[in-house]
């Protein structure tokens, strides 16, 4: 079976019908830059143009870099514009797309969800964390394959400040550290935090950085739970997202 997914990122929106059965891309995905602002109408906007491209008439699944509630709600916006909270992305996305059946899911529990049917999480029981290090810090945490949605642990305080403020892949390029010193003093910290937390058996870490994994990860001690890069890199979002919408 096929179904669209979208994954509405910082930069760019980017989707392709997802073949479902493969947990891989049916077709090469499509891409349009995100708008800035990035307001709820100029992002539908492209959330149409990647549809449009592939003429799709199914379902859709769409991820958003925020809490999202019911596959529709808006809760929080912390990297996109304010205006997206408490907006029914559901209905928007919905109406912008001439009526087809639209899913819309966090971005980390989309490349979760992923990761854990096709890629570095398959058959891991236990406590399974996933953290996207990209603009924020994303996160999906299952208990035995099944996910507890929404978590937000990139908003944890981390040396009095927003732990993705400091952890995130966006804060060593803005301050210019070297992959040691991020490993060190900003990464390692940040997952020996959450290990107090949660001890998991296993960390899965996303986004753009984990096809770079050997710049940083040989530097990351003392923690006691596996670390993973993911496997799915890119295309996890898009594929979590298609798989989340079939599920409704
Ligand atoms: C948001 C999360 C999101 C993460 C990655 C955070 O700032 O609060 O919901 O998953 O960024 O985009």
């Amino acid at each position: 079976m096929q179904i669209f997914g979208v994954d509405i990122g910082g930069s760019g929106i980017k989707g392709a019908p997802v073949d479902l059965d493969k947990g891989d891309l049916a077709q090469e995905r499509h891409k349009v830059l995100t708008p800035h602002p990035a307001t709820p109408e100029a992002v539908a906007d492209g959330v149409k143009q990647v549809v449009d491209h592939f003429g799709w008439t199914g379902p859709v699944g769409v991820t958003f870099p925020g809490v999202v509630t019911d596959g529709a709600t808006i809760r929080t916006a912390a990297n996109v514009d304010d205006s997206w909270i408490d907006t029914d992305a559901r209905a928007l996305l919905g109406e912008r797309l001439g009526g087809l059946p639209v899913t819309v899911v966090n971005d980390a529990d989309a490349a979760g969800v992923a990761e854990m049917h096709f890629g570095a999480g398959r058959d891991r029981r236990g406590t399974v964390i996933l953290l996207t290090l990209g603009t924020g810090i994303g996160s999906a945490v299952f208990v035995d394959g099944v996910l507890v949605p929404n978590t937000e642990l990139g908003h944890l305080e981390l040396d009095g400040h927003d732990a993705e403020k400091r952890a995130s892949s966006k804060a060593r390029e803005d301050h210019d550290m070297t992959w040691e010193h991020w490993a060190v003093h900003r990464v390692r910290k940040y997952l020996a935090h959450v290990e107090m937390l949660f001890s998991p058996e296993l960390f899965i870490l996303g986004g753009g950085v984990s096809r770079k994994s050997h710049k940083f990860l040989p530097y990351i001690e003392g923690i006691k739970a596996e670390i993973v890069p993911a496997q799915l890199q890119n295309n996890a979002g898009i594929v979590g997202a298609a798989m989340r919408a079939a599920e409704r």
